[in-house]
């Protein structure tokens, strides 16, 4: 009620007299105006009240529609909010209280009030109901607090016994009614362990009168379960300020703390499985600091304890190119956001060796996704970077050898083939002396015989009459066997006793000229050409005039033989000197035994336009009784007595066939 603006006053009064006397203690000229209006039954009253607007009702208990005892309960009930001051005309002391009880503000005695009686009587009765009307809305707010709020709160007596709690603490405590705590202490509800603990507290709290304010408390029950709370308390004091008690507010926390003791155990987990990893964990934040790490990365590092680590950078514990690097790379992780992956690190370590490192980076992100820092995990790879260096090593050693080994193996090679080769030769030459002692011996044994019937068949054919033409003819044939088989004794002889060199200085074409004179009738009778293209100026060379003669007839007539009619063969010489690739062994060469690079020779060609030799043959040609030819046409001695010669002289012959058909025979001698 603003007090500037009038009091309505409803006064419920039958008696007109009454009502004119109050209109008149109500008109104060001071200021402090009533708007007083009248209401002479209960139920003209209650109707009015019902309008609403009325501060309060002066109510006369003796109203004709209503009993006098009922009256005031029957007007309080019509609005219990607007204050009631009575007036009756009975002096009634126990009357009096008892309205008073049931809910009046006043009881006055009509003939004992005057003007500023009743003006007090009804500020105050105003005033009271508004003091008593807010008094009861704080203690409905109060009880609100205590039924509804979770938190647990209670108030004790300065023996810490509890003197009120909340509804939270009275389910805490498994209680019926919170009343059921009053005069109970904590030693009811916990063990002692915590009980006696807490009553130390207000204890001192109450001697100090300081509170204790947001204190961790583990409290233990009966049952053995264990339950945490963050209590508050504080000293309850009277209006002098005497402590009277205490107030306390009190949070479960057991969730939370089990999830703190869950956290922890989680962190020692970890902890303890990074300290005992051999690989070198560690956390460092934006700008390159570490915030933790392992003890096998401090090791590495040359620290002895975290500290030695923690706030400290890469330009702390390496060379400053090395840190450079490392920062390069941990600033690429945390602006990208990407992870580095398994980098391979050179590092010096704190003692100075070399060790390698492959190192992983993760970025370290904030529940918002942003990056505040990056976590590494690093791990000594030098043993295996080692071993990787030594295999390749080793594998450029191969390399580098494999050329020198591959070459060996080719001298081995060509060894093993000139040894066979040699040892072949060795075997053949081994043969052929044992065919040449043999033919020696033949040839000689046979020579003489052969002499005498020779000497006889021409001693027969000379002297010998008779009719029988036959005979004539027998002896023809027996001289002409004769012949051959001397041919074959005298080739014997060549071939098995040919070491009688006359060598002198000839001169090739000289030899080349005389030869083919020799063969001059078998050539024409064969219908074949001659071409001779014989270099000039020859130097001689240290020939057997014969022998070499009978080597160019030997050749010169196996080449008629192969060469059909209408064929060309043609005779060259010339003079060279040897180069490398002569004599070279490894393109094949069969030159390399005889003669040497640098060396002059003399070389003749017999080139025929012939049928050329069979491959699978041409190893076969130079073997003693090789032939190709009918029996009677040839001995196959003809190119093993001449290449007995020319090697005799120190000097080569080969045999092939061209390309474009026929034989080539090539002979060549020192000069
Ligand atoms: N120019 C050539 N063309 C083709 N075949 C040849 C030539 N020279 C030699 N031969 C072959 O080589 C074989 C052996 O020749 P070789 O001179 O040793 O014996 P031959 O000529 O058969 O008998 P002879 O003892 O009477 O000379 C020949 O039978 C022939 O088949
Ligand atoms: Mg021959």
């Amino acid at each position: 009620m603003n007090p500037a603006s009038s009091i309505r006053v409803l006064l419920i009064e039958d008696n007109p007299g009454d009502a004119r006397l109050i209109r008149e203690y109500l008109y104060d000229p001071a200021g402090a105006s009533f708007e007083l209006e009248q209401a002479a039954t209960l139920a003209e009253g209650a109707t009015r009240l019902g309008r609403g607007g009325i501060d309060i009702v002066l109510l006369d208990l003796s109203l004709p529609d209503s009993p006098m005892p009922e009256t005031f309960v029957r007007v309080h009930q019509c609005d219990p909010q607007v204050p009631i001051i009575v007036m009756s005309g009975l002096d009634d002391e126990q009357f009096a209280m008892q309205t008073v009880q049931e809910g009046a503000q006043d009881y006055l005695v009509k003939g004992h009030v005057d003007t500023r009686l009743l003006i007090h009587a009804i500020r105050y009765a105003i005033e009271r109901k508004r003091v008593a009307e807010a008094f009861a809305r704080e203690r409905e707010l109060f009880h609100t607090l205590l039924d509804s709020l979770p938190d647990r709160i209670f108030f004790k007596d300065t023996q810490s016994r509890f003197t009120r709690i909340s509804k939270a603490l009275t389910d805490h405590f498994q209680l019926g009614h919170p009343r059921d705590a009053v005069g109970k202490t904590d030693g009811d509800f916990f063990t002692s362990e915590h009980a006696d603990a807490a009553l130390n507290d207000e204890r001192e709290l109450m001697k100090s009168g300081e509170a204790i304010l947001g204190k961790v408390e583990r409290e233990t029950l009966p049952d053995g379960s264990v339950a945490w709370a963050l209590t508050s308390k504080l000293p309850l004091k009277d209006r002098r300020g005497q402590i009277t008690g205490l107030y306390g507010i009190s949070r479960d926390i057991t969730p939370l703390k089990k999830f703190e003791e869950q956290l922890e155990q989680e962190r020692n987990l970890l902890r303890s499985l990074i300290d005992n990893l051999p690989d070198y964990i560690y956390v460092k934040d934006t700008r390159g600091r570490y915030l933790l790490d392992n003890i096998a990365h401090r090791r590495f590092l040359g620290a002895v304890s975290e500290k030695d680590v923690v706030g400290r950078d890469a330009g702390d514990f390496f060379a400053p190119d090395l840190a450079a690097r490392f920062s390069a790379d941990d600033l690429r992780v945390i602006e990208t956001g990407e992870p580095l992956v398994n980098r391979e690190e050179r590092i010096t370590d704190a003692h100075g060796n070399i060790r390698w490192h492959s190192t992983t980076k993760v970025p370290l992100r904030s529940t918002e996704g942003r990056v505040f820092g990056l976590v590494a995990i690093s791990r000594d790879i030098t043993r295996r970077k080692l071993n990787e260096e030594a295999l390749q090593k080793a594998n450029d050693d191969l390399a580098r050898n494999k050329d020198h080994l591959e070459r060996a193996l080719d001298d081995l090679q060509r060894s093993h083939e000139e040894l066979k080769s040699a040892q072949f030769q060795l075997i053949e030459a081994e043969k052929m002396q044992s065919i040449g002692r043999l033919a020696a011996g033949v040839a000689h044994e046979v020579k003489n015989p052969l002499g005498i019937i020779g000497m006889g068949v021409e001693y027969l054919t000379k002297h010998l009459q008779t009719p029988d033409e036959n005979v004539g003819l027998i002896l023809t044939d027996m001289h002409e066997a004769i012949r051959r088989a001397d041919g074959i004794i005298h080739g014997l002889l060549d071939f098995s006793v040919p070491h009688a060199l006359d060598c002198h200085a000839e001169d090739l074409n000289t030899l080349v000229e005389q030869s083919c004179v020799l063969v001059r009738h078998t050539l024409h009778s064969a219908g074949l050409n001659l071409v001779r293209d014989l270099a000039p100026n020859l130097p001689p060379a240290w020939l057997d005039r014969n022998k070499i003669k009978q080597v160019f007839v030997n050749v010169l007539t196996n080449a008629i033989h192969a060469t059909p009619a209408g064929g060309l063969i043609t005779v060259l010489t010339y003079a060279r000197q040897l180069e490398a690739a002569d004599v070279d062994r490894d393109a094949g060469s069969r030159l390399a035994d005889r003669f040497r690079a640098g060396e002059r020779v003399v070389v003749a060609e017999v080139i025929d336009s012939g049928s050329g030799i069979p491959e699978a043959k041409l190893a076969q040609i130079f073997d003693p009784f090789f032939t190709t030819k009918e029996t009677g046409k040839g001995t196959g001695l003809g190119l093993t007595v001449t290449k007995k010669i020319v090697e005799l002289h120190g000097g080569s012959i080969d045999i092939r066939n061209r390309k474009e058909g026929g034989a080539v025979v090539t002979l060549m001698f020192k000069i």
